[in-house]
């Protein structure tokens, strides 16, 4: 088959971009590989670099059979470079480029626009495994740890895939942004990540789960749209790791479906029906769906800031250029220029929430999130499948675009969770009501018990319905290291 690149693991940076032949970009990325070992040592997962995890490795980029498991030590994984099959004769599908022929390099007008793209989408990377680290020593069980350490080694991997970009295409100053990569770390004062959301804590499993259904999605749209680029380098790139995203978002929405499972299963269990008597679900050991909710509330908010303000030069200025296009932007039909358009933008408008037609150029960022915000709903209702079938009464729910934001339109505003625009003191009332509070911190925090023998589960979480790899119930997907 032609669309087969096989990798070539010869090398001690695997790849499938020729890498032997290019013996300048060869040597920076062997001149950056010791640092990055040195930030996965630091900043990867904590307490366990020695253990025997059960990793799946991209060989190749063919969709069907890219990958094998077997046992690794983290820091030994083969992070590769792996670009998506080029497409021959392929065209720039939108702005003011479209139908010319994509660009194999960098097109000198847009140089630093592109390369911002890709730093800021670099940073995401490391970020989230930086989050994380500490996340090893409470999983609920192996299969959930292997989990974590698959997402944490394939965010690495994205990381390469960015840095690769910058280093093949940027010459000094994509050593230097190279670099900053890896001294930037989530939390920190003097040297944060470059988002919000990527400087967060992620101090929970559940919170862990939130992260992977909703920032993960966002990392998602971004690569999509990404992948239309009329840069075709970052277009392959992009695709491929859309491959891997697909895993993380499996991660979440499963880790939330089991988290949701288990509760009602225990609240019918023991014959409690009322859903807000939070102590009584709580002395079952379950997460009392309330509480589920207001988790959702805040990673759903803290994710929407990721996509900017909603009418945005920036976002119309990336389109126009040909660098970052809409998600599935070959599947709509129309001009792909955009120039006559308008889009629908919910904006505040004499202190109330309205709809207002902005040009669709500078909405292009509104329109992302839209697609965001339908594709996370999809999931909220696979929850309230889960919850329906075992006969609780309980509806999980997105809440507004203008609840708890910090970016865009509504930072400046309070609204309850559907949309309802409320002062300072009366948010200040309620906080707790719609966001996790210090006390449910806590109750989580106490659940974080960490079960390590293999095939059983914390009490908080059902087991999944299938093992990675069609591994049975009771595999071993972490030794840990005595
Ligand atoms: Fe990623
Ligand atoms: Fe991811």
């Amino acid at each position: 088959m032609t669309d087969i690149i096989n990798v070539d693991y010869r090398e001690t940076i695997p790849n499938n971009v020729g890498l032997s032949e290019d013996r300048r970009v060869l040597k920076a990325l062997e001149g950056w590989h010791p640092g990055y070992l040195n930030w996965w040592k630091d900043m990867g997962p904590d307490g366990f670099q020695e253990a025997m995890v059960y990793l799946r490795t991209a060989v190749s980029v063919d969709p069907k059979g890219w990958a094998k498991f077997d046992y690794v030590r983290m820091p030994e994984y083969r992070w590769g470079i792996l670009l998506a099959p080029p497409e021959p004769n392929r065209k720039i599908p939108f702005g003011k480029h479209f139908g010319e022929p994509a660009w194999q390099d960098v097109p000198g007008e847009y140089r630093a626009m592109l390369r911002r793209l890709v730093v800021i989408q670099g940073d995401t990377e490391p970020a989230s495994v930086e989050q994380q680290r500490h996340l090893g020593k409470t999983a609920p069980s192996l299969y959930d740890m292997r989990n974590l350490f698959q997402v944490n080694v394939e965010e690495g991997r994205h990381l390469w895939a960015m840095v690769y970009i910058l280093h093949k295409y940027f010459g000094r100053d994509g050593r230097e942004e190279a670099e900053e990569l890896l001294r930037r770390r989530s939390g920190s004062e003097d040297a944060p990540r470059m988002l919000g959301a990527f400087n967060e804590k992620t101090p929970d499993w559940l919170s862990f789960f939130m992260f992977t259904f909703f920032t993960d999605r966002d990392g998602k749209m971004q690569l999509e749209s990404l992948a239309q680029s009329g840069f075709d380098p970052l277009s392959r790139t992009c695709r491929f790791m859309l491959t891997e995203e697909a895993h993380h978002m499996f991660v979440g929405e499963t880790g939330i479906g089991r988290t949701v499972q288990r509760t009602c299963e225990a609240m019918k269990a023991a014959g409690v029906e009322d859903t807000d008597d939070v102590a009584k679900v709580r002395a079952l050991g379950v997460i009392d769906l309330p509480t589920i909710q207001k988790k959702l509330n805040l990673h759903y908010s803290l994710s929407l800031d990721l996509f900017g303000s909603e009418v945005s030069t920036n976002a119309a200025n990336a389109f126009n250029a040909g660098l970052k296009g809409r998600f599935r932007e070959t599947a709509i039909e129309d001009d792909h220029k955009l120039e006559n358009d308008t889009y629908p933008v919910l904006k505040l408008v004499g202190g109330k929430i309205a709809s207002v037609d902005e040009p669709a150029l500078t909405a292009l960022n509104m329109r992302l999130r839209d697609d965001y915000t339908r594709d996370c709903a999809k999931g909220v209702e696979r929850f309230n499948k889960i919850i329906e079938r075992t006969g609780i009464g309980f509806r999980l729910a997105l809440p507004h675009v203008a609840f708890h934001r910090q970016i865009g339109e509504f930072k400046d505003v309070r609204a309850t969770p559907v949309g309802v625009l409320m002062d300072e003191a009366t948010w200040a009332r309620n906080r707790d009501r719609y966001l996790p509070s210090a006390s449910d911190g806590e109750f989580i925090a106490s659940l974080m018990k960490p079960v390590s023998e293999p095939g059983k589960f914390a009490s908080w979480i059902s087991p999944p319905k299938v093992g990675i790899d069609n591994r049975p119930g009771d595999f071993e997907y972490v030794k840990i290291a005595a």
